[in-house]
């Protein structure tokens, strides 16, 4: 795709596949989205996805698979023990990442308990460019906590710097000064940092981190589960790059920490996930968890189906024509809200293309959820269903309080290689109408609010009967349209 140029008007993102099996899809009408988004508590999570015409919740276990990892699940070796698949998906890691050891485990989230498990104690601090729900609540859970050393621009939500997920060296440096190397468990990093948008590290950064561990003496997990954009990224945005193919930026990146882990449910477009590393110790310690938590060594909760699909998808993910339709159809959307002038975070990154509620919504305080409040309206105007990324997505602390959060997002998720772009176009057309309309739009407050990652099954109502009010300004521009 990078290398095809259009001669007439401006090129839009090419899909390098065909789809060969379909989906139906439903389009509820403006009514029935309003009573659906009640029965769900104004929670996106809690709709039925018939409910549902574009599912941009996540990119997670929702990537288009492709013939050949389709054709591979037919050849799996179910065995509980020993199983020949799980050996082609531990030879294609060592291959890939340069890790000899594998451990499998069901999902991203289930790496993290087993990593915070072994590494954690409390009191550890764990610095990391930017936290992520889960990979935080297990750390906090195990009795440490973690502090951001994300650099500055990263957090500004429109910024010209092509890699906002850095680490900020200094930061880093201070934080070990502070606490002192023994009690920092590790240094996290996440690729394509989820919850600022999407947004990548450099090689060049990664390496600076790397070298700072070294010194001293402390453990860099790499969390690779958005490794997939965060490398296309690398690719096309770092000059060092440029002639490295993603296979030697891949390598390039999984030399430099101790422990990679990953949900396969995003990297690899299967579901499952892993941990891998060179350091046998820490791997014998990391086994003592598989069979408690995840199953056998040789599947780990995953069915051996997946595990095929993972391998292949793995060696798919290697392919910049590949990996590059989620960033390329990020920007295309990005790019045409803006020119709506829809606020939107720039430049566009990887996962998905995330609205700027803070801003599309000022009126509507960070108490009253306004990232929220914009992925209820945006389900009621459209049908689309993203999912609220600021203050909703914070935990309380200890004494009840709640936290603001640094930005206040909806993430519309791009599954990879699943929306074709006119239903893109749709998805801008009706975010645009909102936009316009955004006045009406009022705030939700909790009606049920759960202790632990209170945003998966937290309930909300909205404030006033904002939502009556802008279905009938829906019916009156849209008329019987759905
Ligand atoms: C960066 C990151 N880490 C970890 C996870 C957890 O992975 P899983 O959903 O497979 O448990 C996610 C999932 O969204 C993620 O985006």
């Amino acid at each position: 795709m990078s290398s095809i140029k259009f001669y007439y008007g401006d090129s839009v993102p090419l899909e390098m596949h065909k789809a060969r099996i379909v989906q139906k899809l439903n389009l509820v009408p403006v009514d029935y989205r309003l009573k659906a988004i009640a029965i769900a508590g104004n929670n996106t999570f809690l709709l039925k996805n018939r409910d549902v015409f574009m599912d941009m919740l996540t990119d997670s276990g929702v990537n288009a698979m492709s013939d050949q990892q389709l054709a591979a699940m037919m050849i799996a070796d179910d065995s509980y023990a020993g199983s020949e698949t799980f050996t082609k998906l531990e030879n294609k890691i060592e291959e890939i990442f340069g890790k000899k050891y594998f451990l499998p485990a069901h999902q991203g989230r289930a790496c993290e308990n087993i990593i915070s498990q072994v590494l954690v104690k409390p009191g550890s601090i764990v610095p990391m460019n930017y936290h992520f729900t889960t990979s935080k609540s297990h750390i906090v859970l195990n009795g440490g906590s973690v502090e951001e050393i994300l650099i500055d621009e990263g957090l500004k939500v429109n910024s010209e710097h092509p890699f906002k997920g850095n680490t900020d060296i200094e930061k880093l440096k201070k934080s070990i000064e502070k606490h002192g190397a023994e009690k920092i468990a590790f240094v996290r990093l996440e690729a394509g940092t989820n919850l600022i948008g999407g947004q990548p590290f450099s090689l060049e950064n990664m390496r600076e981190v790397s070298e700072v561990c070294k010194q001293f003496g402390i453990i860099l997990v790499l969390d690779a589960s958005l490794l997939a954009d965060n490398l296309y990224f690398i690719k096309v945005r770092e000059d060092q790059c440029k002639d490295l193919s993603i296979r030697e930026i891949t390598r390039e990146i999984s030399d430099l920490p101790d422990v990679i882990y990953f949900s396969g449910r995003k990297l690899g477009c299967a579901r499952g996930g892993g941990i891998c590393t060179n350091d046998r110790e820490m791997c014998l310690k990391i086994r003592e968890l598989i069979p408690l938590y995840e199953g056998f060594l040789t599947y780990g909760g995953m069915s051996v189906r997946e595990i095929e699909a993972m391998t292949v998808g793995l060696e798919e993910t290697m392919d910049e024509n590949m990996i590059n339709q989620g960033p390329l159809f990020i920007a295309y959307m990005t790019e045409e809200l803006q020119k709506k002038g829809v606020p939107v975070v720039t430049p566009p990154g990887g996962l998905g293309c995330h609205l700027n509620a803070m801003e599309f919504l000022s009126h509507v305080p960070q108490n009253r959820y306004p990232a929220g409040a914009l992925a209820a309206a945006v389900y009621i105007a459209s049908g689309v269903r993203g999912m609220e990324r600021g203050t909703m997505s914070e935990q309380r602390d200890e004494n009840g309080v709640e936290p603001l959060s640094n930005m206040e997002l909806l993430r519309l998720a791009m599954p990879r290689r699943v929306f074709t772009l006119s239903q893109v176009k749709y998805a801008v057309d009706r975010i645009a109408w909102l936009y316009e309309n955004r006045e009406l739009v009022g705030g939700l407050t909790f009606i049920e609010e759960p202790k632990i990652l209170r945003f998966f099954f937290g309930r909300l109502a909205p404030i006033s009967d904002w939502q009556n009010r802008l279905v009938a300004k829906f019916k009156s521009d849209f008329a019987d349209s759905l």
